[in-house]
């Protein structure tokens, strides 16, 4: 099946069973068999390289940043903003004043929604979405629409879960404000066509906000060649830790921006009169913030580095192909979910067999596997369907999973036969 990602070029050998000694979890049992993890859309597993670098800090750094003197602070706050370096480096963003840390994708799509929302959208303007978004990336804007009583519009997916470019460009129109879109589907795998989405709402000067929660951890992700206004994504999801994600977003609309949260290190004076707010990106950053988690990110990122992120692309290409034909050859299997242009996610239901039953015995095979809407129920009303079991790969997984999980699929039928 040639229905995938198109695959980049491999730069060198990628040794996906010496990669697995780096995550500690993998060698884990499960319920007395081995560990197979396909939840990595949910989470992905942390290297060493990531865990260490977290207990280095609380360790040897541990200190409040920006506001000390003192060694440590001084110590923990280069840390810190170096993490942000890395972040600017790997997205390729022009400025580091950019890139803006917040709790994970969500965190940051609520921010543009509450500050470039707030701002710029009125009464009888429009939002435009598409029927593929993660409730992180509906809910925000119906809130918001529903507060300005504008009109939330949502861009038809075809039946291989494909966006519908056509309607795209024909809902977007002289009341939209904004574009808000995810790059990679967490319940379909489909990778849009955002460069062009991104030309098409410029075309009419409408900004867009890419939602890059399932991209980053699998796709080089370039902000400048994609020319998005605004990048959000998670770090739990590319094997950094929980409670730190990005906001990428143009320097000149961040200005523009009112802030988001307020309170301490966001402001550059405060008097009972006025305050005055600090420059980038601190204006979005109020309160301490996750320090080892930046830290990190930080680590996960030039532990995918090290690796190489085509080589990444394209170890996963192979494997999501072959999982492709594994699971779409067993009987009464139907895929959910079959782009053209797909990464990391193989969503199907069985024939005669809740998804939660599916995911339950999986789980005694020691296979985890996420079952459920995977907040996205506009996408299962759009199949039809109410849930979906969802296999999800990381750069560690290995063909031979992918028999485990054919296997434990084929002892599913068995058990409901
Ligand atoms: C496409 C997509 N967007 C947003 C999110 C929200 O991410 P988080 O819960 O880390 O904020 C997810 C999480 O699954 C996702 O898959």
């Amino acid at each position: 099946m040639t229905t995938l990602l198109q695959k980049p070029q491999a730069t060198r050998e990628f040794d996906v069973y010496r990669v697995r000694h780096d995550f500690p979890i993998l060698s884990r049992p499960i319920n007395g068999k081995k560990l197979v993890y396909l939840d990595n859309a949910a989470t992905s597993q942390k290297p060493e390289a990531v865990i260490g670098a977290i207990s280095r800090y609380y360790e040897q750094q541990n200190a409040n940043i920006h506001r000390g003197v003192h060694y440590l602070s001084a110590q923990a706050t280069d840390a810190h903003e170096a993490a942000r370096q890395a972040v600017q480096r790997f997205l390729n963003a022009a400025d580091v004043r950019e890139i803006i840390f917040v709790r994970g994708a969500t965190e940051a799509i609520n921010l543009v929604a509450h500050t470039y929302g707030r701002t710029h959208v009125g009464e009888g303007d429009e939002v435009l979405i598409t029927a593929m978004e993660h409730h992180s990336n509906i809910v925000p804007w119906q809130i918001l629409c529903e507060e300005k009583r504008a009109h939330l519009k949502v861009t038809p997916i075809n039946d291989r879960g494909e966006v519908r470019l056509d309607a795209f460009a024909k809902l977007l129109g002289p009341r939209t404000k904004i574009v808000a879109v995810t790059h990679v589907s967490n319940a379909l795998g489909t990778v849009n066509p955002i460069r062009r989405m991104i030309e098409l709402a410029h075309a009419v000067n409408v900004p867009v906000l890419v939602d890059g929660a399932q991209a980053v951890p699998h796709l080089s992700v370039d902000v400048r060649a994609l020319d998005c206004d605004f990048y959000a994504f998670s770090g739990h999801k590319v094997y950094g830790p929980t409670g730190i994600g990005v906001l990428y977003g143009k320097a000149a609309l961040l200005e523009s921006m009112p802030p988001y949260q307020t309170g301490g290190e966001m402001i550059s004076s405060v008097t009972f009169e006025k305050t005055m707010y600090n420059k980038l990106p601190f204006k979005f950053e109020a309160g301490t913030p996750d320090i080892a988690g930046a830290i990190g990110l930080h680590a996960a990122l030039e532990y995918l580095n090290g690796l190489g992120m085509n080589n990444v692309t394209a170890h996963e290409h192979d494997l999501l192909d072959y999982a492709t034909e594994a699971v779409a050859a067993i009987r009464g299997v139907r895929l959910i979910g079959t782009a053209n242009q797909r990464a990391g996610v193989l969503s199907f239901v069985l024939e005669g067999v809740h998804p939660h039953d599916i995911g339950t015995i999986l789980d005694q095979e020691g296979i985890a596997v996420r079952t459920g809407h995977h907040c996205a129920q506009p996408v299962m009303d759009r199949f039809g369907i109410p849930a979906t079991a969802r296999a999800s790969f990381a750069l560690y997984n290995t063909k031979d999973e992918v028999d485990t999980l054919a296997r434990g699929i084929r002892k599913v039928k068995e058990v409901f036969a």
